[in-house]
């Protein structure tokens, strides 16, 4: 269980994770703070606080870029303005995330040392602008930012407002530079020892790759090497480790002024070039920014549960509450269409992150720039300059909101459901040349099939290779086409303890390397679901196949479903067959199955279903048989959601609608507290259009 067990963080007393910061032991709302672009008009700050204080915010991610401001010249360095603002801050009572400023450098130190900047994979070097535009294994780089880190950790490290380290910003990119390829060879020695072994592992022998000598080793190039997929796996994973290593060279010096300060680092939504998990163990704490293109259909069931799968995505990466480090008060200005939240939106989508375990709503940013290019993204404070707008007034209703929900703070997500998402599966499935090189589609089937447990409100947490598997009863496991030995015998044992476990077509192909397992696929997972998947056809855009359920099937589920863009042609081993085809020359063949195996099941289901009334059905059913816990009893209608946090004595329940509509849910018993105002509720409960409510009740279990 993810509760209670006193070894996950959790305080067994409360069942609860103790407050991201002990000094700001409640809900923190905030902004990024950029004051570094308001030096010249000192009354700002002053007006500032004003409206922080009626915002309801209670801390600010300070001088994200501010590295100009910190040191506008070489070695001549200016903290006297920072030191105003955070003391400011500590005398009304607002704090801090401080953050180092290498997500951009100043404009002399690209001047004066070409080498801090990236290198494309065309070898050519950038010119200074922008921001994110600097090489992570340069010394100059490398230098510059310790000694940034260390004086601001030396001057802050203890300071009363200061909660936190928010290190650079949305770390990303990838360079090509010499001291990157070094590097990267240096990697490839340390995981691989000798040539053989690295030739063996990419497969050099085709197109006659071999090397010869480590010198000849190089980072894939558009105009160079970009087919050998073991090559390019093992760059994106140098990609992922030379990062963490730079966050690991920032955070030094901050550990070594005060080890207790929070480190953490803002991600993004599902990004691809990086894999989170691995940053998992170094970040104290997991934060991320979240901006969904609400109101672009009359529903906003597909936007809603997408950014629900990122919210438990992050949550999973350290199973503990994370911060919602950015968010729009209103609208962005990057997005093709830039739209307003429609009233009511603003706080269902603070509380959505909120229900899936966030203990922070914070915002991009707080106060609009007048110039450049951020001029028009929404903020908390408008050009205008005073409090009397509609966002404001969102921003400042949700401020007493979360005021009143401190007992939330560390609350777990009760989670007994997870689904296996890996970034270098994500990475091989889509750089495989395959079946279906017109759209793959990973990461919309796995949506797809989240969709359904998050309609059902069943709270699902999204787990990795690496991740224990004895917290759950149902595991899905979407088209895990890269799968090592050791995940197929854990997932085996998973179900033979008892666990049910949904396994889709393209699964089991490679292994690690990126080589295809021999001997019959799904490779490591083939006794689990007992069949073997002999080929896979990709279809036409417009073709169709059918799946139609066979009759009197256990799983009680009727009818033909339409299949798309993928069908495998499988072999029923050791499984029963619960569907078949309906078409082509595979017509009657198993297309879905479940094995027995142990005191579990592991389902098999061999093409892409598109209907999401069949994963509803589905999951409904296999969830029902693994008895995982779900946030609510009742029905949910479509668009509307239930998530659940609990410590074991209090339940908290998020009924979200992002129908589009109204909607009613009725309660499924009359012990029902509302968490704002504390009424008993009961019976029907009406949904306005953009509704959220957060239901508190004894806990359902312990
Ligand atoms: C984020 C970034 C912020 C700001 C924001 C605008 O990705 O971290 O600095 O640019 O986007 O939406
Ligand atoms: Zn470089």
């Amino acid at each position: 269980m993810t509760t209670n067990n006193g070894s996950n963080g959790i305080n067994g007393g409360t069942g609860k994770f103790p407050p991201i910061s002990a000094k700001l032991p409640a809900m923190m709302h905030g902004a990024d703070y950029n004051p570094d672009q308001w030096l010249h008009d000192p009354k700002v700050l002053e007006e500032d606080i004003r409206l922080m204080k009626l915002a309801g915010c209670n801390v600010m991610s300070v001088g994200i870029f501010a590295w100009s401001a910190l040191e506008p010249e070489e070695g001549r360095f200016e903290f006297g303005w920072l030191d105003r603002v955070l003391d400011t801050f500590a005398d009304n009572g607002i704090y801090a995330w401080l953050a180092t400023p290498s997500g951009a450098r100043p404009t002399w130190m690209s001047q004066k040392y070409p080498e801090v900047l990236r290198v494309g994979a065309n070898r050519v070097r950038n010119l200074h602008g922008l921001r994110h535009n600097h090489c992570y294994s340069s010394p100059v780089y490398r230098e510059k930012t310790a000694l940034m880190n260390a004086k601001l950790a030396e001057r802050y490290g203890h300071h009363p407002a200061v909660v936190g380290w928010h290190i650079s910003n949305e770390y990303g990119g990838e360079c090509h530079c010499g001291y990157c390829q070094e590097a990267f060879r240096d990697w490839l020695k340390a995981k691989y020892g000798t040539l053989e072994a690295l030739n063996l592992a990419w497969w050099a022998a085709f197109w006659s790759h071999t090397y010869t000598d480590w010198a000849q080793v190089e980072s894939p190039a558009p105009h160079g090497e970009t087919m050998v997929h073991g090559h390019n796996l093992d760059w994106r994973r140098f990609v992922t480790d030379r990062t963490l290593d730079f966050y690991r060279h920032e955070i030094k010096p901050l550990k070594a002024a005060n080890p207790e300060l929070p480190c953490t680092t803002n991600m993004m939504d599902l990004f691809y070039d990086l894999d989170y998990r691995a940053f998992a163990d170094d970040l104290d704490v997991i934060s991320w920014d979240a901006y969904p293109t609400w109101h672009e259909t009359d529903s906003d069931e597909s936007v809603a549960s997408w950014f629900a799968f990122n919210h438990d995505l992050f949550r999973s990466l350290k199973k503990q509450p994370f911060m919602l480090m950015e968010s729009t008060p209103s609208l962005t200005n990057w997005q093709p269409v830039s739209k307003l939240k429609r009233p009511g939106m603003h706080r269902l989508s603070s509380l959505q992150a909120v229900a899936h375990g966030a203990d922070t709503v914070q915002y991009f940013q707080w106060r609009k720039s007048r110039g450049s290019s951020e001029k028009f993204h929404g903020a908390v404070v408008d050009h205008v300059g005073h409090e009397h707008t509609r966002v404001f007034g969102d921003v400042a209703e949700l401020g007493r909101t979360l005021a009143g929900l401190t007992d939330l703070v560390g609350t777990p997500v009760p989670a007994e459901a997870a689904i296996l998402f890996d970034w270098d599966n994500r990475w091989a499935v889509n750089d495989a040349q395959g079946p279906r090189n017109g759209g793959i589609h990973y990461e919309k089937t796995v949506m797809q099939h989240y969709r359904a447990l998050w309609g059902l409100g069943v709270p699902t947490d999204i787990v990795g290779s690496g991740d224990d598997l004895g917290a759950y009863k149902l595991l899905l496991v979407p088209m895990a086409y890269l799968l090592r030995e050791e995940t197929g015998r854990k997932i085996e044992r998973f179900v033979r303890d008892g666990g049910i476990a949904a396994v889709t077509y393209w699964s089991g192909i490679v292994n690690e390397n990126d080589l295809c397992h021999l001997g019959g696929f799904p490779g490591p997972l083939r006794q689990t679901v007992g069949i073997w998947a002999e080929e896979i056809e990709g279809l036409h855009d417009g073709d169709r196949n059918s799946v139609v359920m066979a009759g009197s099937n256990p799983l009680g589920i009727e009818g033909t479903f339409e299949a798309r863009e993928l069908c495998e042609l499988i072999h029923a081993e050791t499984a029963e067959t619960l569907a078949v085809y309906g078409g082509d020359f595979y017509a009657g063949r198993p297309a879905l199955t479940v094995n027995r195996l142990g005191d579990g099941a592991a389902y098999y289901l061999a093409a892409r279903i598109m209907d999401d009334v069949f994963y509803r059905a589905f999951y409904d059913k296999l969830a029902h048989e693994a008895g995982v816990r779900r946030a609510f009893g009742g029905e949910l209608a479509p668009g509307v959601t239930a998530q659940l946090r609990s410590d074991g004595s209090v339940d908290y329940v998020f009924l979200l609608n992002f129908s589009g509509g109204e909607a009613a849910v009725g309660l499924d018993q009359a012990d029902y507290e509302d968490a704002e105002t504390h009424e008993r509720v009961s019976g029907l409960l009406e949904l306005p259009v953009n509704g959220a409510r957060i239901l508190k009740r004894p806990a359902t279990r312990s």
